[in-house]
């Protein structure tokens, strides 16, 4: 593994997601923009974040919500310039801050200028830029096509919706008696990673510290096991090093085994693959909403951690722009009692905008951008008590997607006054965290108690000379368990207190605490 140049500043990290087009607009047009995140960036540095992950903020026609770029070099202009977008990476670094873009290395927009050209008859420079077969009757990857759009004769793989065409990164091992697919080390797949390393070196050199990269793990095809693709990643990997060594990469792949293997420094936990992260926050019965199951998250987590060589850069995050809203399973202290466990674990934790004020999923909304049931997670952020809570001066009717209309929606600024808010519990947590070494990023962790259907879930988390006890329970009973600890300073409890008597502990009910022990 090569993590010999994992900038330092990730290990205290707490990232911000922010999607832009629904955090403030300044310029009333019903969609946020750079100003309005320059604006609040204050307000997110006050909470204790550190870093911010920003959706696609490119050239798009926004079918996939600009997930389907159509200039990777250009600034969207409904969120501003390229000019802004520098101003913002400025800004965030005064504030001692770092910024990832989003990265979507898989596929481009059908408006790309490189699918228009490889769609022509004749062969161009761009021909090979995008898996195609060489007959229209012929699909190539099995998860859809394009085809019978064009005058060129053949199928176009898609990555996601069927206006996002797969760019050709190569097949792993060729069928030879599909002559349509080409070697990674063809002509065609190198001249997509050259055009790749030239965007990222692009963005870098504008001043972004990094990207979130979208579907990372599927770029080569015909790759069931990730060989090629995490070749793929060490080679930009090697460019990274060799350019720009404190570049943060974090990558959209959900088995850290093999995302790390490829130079990347932290990976995803993903509500969909095996990680059994739903089972805590979205499922039926999810634990943090005190009747579910934990021990297969942590029996995954556990396999993957060890996979990954203990380094403890797996991502959890509260949510993100794919998801249900946190809120819409988990309610009241139980919130409280999701985050602390969020801000207590290995790797960086990822907040998604508007989690950290209980934020509610809008019920009900026709899609907007394909975002389809994501919808409703992605609506405005609530700042305060003014028309729109605060979020545009444009009329109600054009915002980018409507807001929760309960009258008693949170918001920002009430959150801010009230030190019982689940956003002021979450600034404290931030802050604990922050002030304890083995609570940081690359802190070890191992787990005390985590038993089949049962509360609490119990960790120690541990560096240098420092070990915390966590204790997290989010049940409406009070329970107890095997526990040979005796702590010697309570760090953090929400919910009550612990109480050990050296060999069992009794954990109030809705309960979290870090100790020392
Ligand atoms: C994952 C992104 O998070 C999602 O929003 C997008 O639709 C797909 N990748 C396709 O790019
Ligand atoms: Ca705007």
């Amino acid at each position: 593994m090569n993590n010999n140049n994992y900038p330092n500043w990730l290990d205290r990290a707490v990232f911000y997601e922010i999607y832009p087009q629904s955090f403030k607009d300044t310029n009333a047009d019903g969609i946020g923009d750079f100003g309005g995140i320059i604006e609040k960036l204050d307000y997110i540095k006050e909470l204790g974040c550190t870093a911010l992950w920003l959706n696609p903020c490119f050239a798009s026609p926004f079918g996939d919500a600009g997930y389907d770029v159509s200039d990777y070099y250009r600034a969207a202009p409904r969120y501003g310039t390229n000019e802004d977008l520098k101003r913002l990476f400025d800004e965030v670094h005064k504030r001692d801050m770092h910024i990832l873009l989003d990265l979507v290395p898989g596929h481009t927009s059908v408006e790309h200028p490189w699918f228009k050209e490889s769609m022509k008859a004749e062969k161009n420079e761009f021909t090979d830029r995008y898996v195609w077969t060489d007959s229209v009757w012929e699909e190539p990857t099995g998860y859809g096509s394009l085809r019978g759009i064009s005058d060129r004769d053949g199928s176009c793989a898609v990555n996601f919706f069927s206006h996002q065409p797969a760019l050709n990164y190569g097949y792993y091992k060729p069928d030879p008696a599909k002559k349509w697919q080409q070697p990674m080390d063809a002509e065609g797949p190198q001249a997509t990673l050259a055009a790749l390393k030239d965007i990222m070196r692009f963005w870098l050199g504008l001043g972004c510290d990094g990207f979130r990269v979208d579907m990372a793990g599927s770029l080569v095809k015909g790759d069931e096991d990730g060989k090629g693709t995490i070749a793929l990643w060490k080679n930009i990997r090697a460019f990274l090093d060799a350019e720009f060594p404190d570049a943060a990469m974090v990558s959209e792949w959900g088995e850290p085994d093999k995302s790390l293997q490829g130079g990347f420094h932290m990976d995803f936990l993903l509500h969909f693959g095996p990680s059994h992260y739903n089972d805590l926050f979205r499922c039926e019965k999810p634990f943090f909403a005190g009747e579910g199951d934990v021990s297969e998250f942590v029996e995954k987590y556990k396999e993957n951690y060890e996979k990954s060589e203990h380094k403890g850069l797996i991502c959890i995050p509260s949510g993100n722009h794919d998801m249900d809203r946190l809120a819409r399973t988990i309610h009241g202290d139980k919130l409280k009692v999701a985050f602390a466990f969020l801000l207590s674990m290995p790797g960086a934790p990822f907040i998604y905008y508007g989690d950290e004020i209980g934020m509610r999923h809008v019920e009900g909304l026709v899609s907007v951008e394909g975002g389809y049931q994501r919808t409703g997670a992605r609506s405005p952020m609530q700042w305060d008590s003014s028309p729109n809570a605060g979020f545009s001066a444009a009329p109600k009717s054009e915002l980018y997607i409507p807001q929760d209309e309960s009258a008693d929606r949170p918001t920002a600024a009430a959150q801010m006054a009230d030190p019982h808010s689940l956003r002021s519990e979450i600034k404290r947590l931030i802050e604990i965290r922050q002030a304890h070494e083995a609570l940081l990023s690359r802190g070890e962790i191992e787990f005390v108690y985590a038993k089949k259907n049962a509360c609490p879930l119990a960790y120690l988390r541990y560096a240098g000379d420092e070990r915390i006890l966590v204790v997290i329970n989010p049940s409406d009973r009070e329970v107890s368990f095997p526990c040979e600890f005796s702590p010697t300073e309570r760090i953090y409890s929400f919910g009550g207190e612990l109480r050990t008597d050296g060999k069992t502990a009794t954990v109030p009910a809705c309960f979290a605490g870090f100790y020392k022990v």
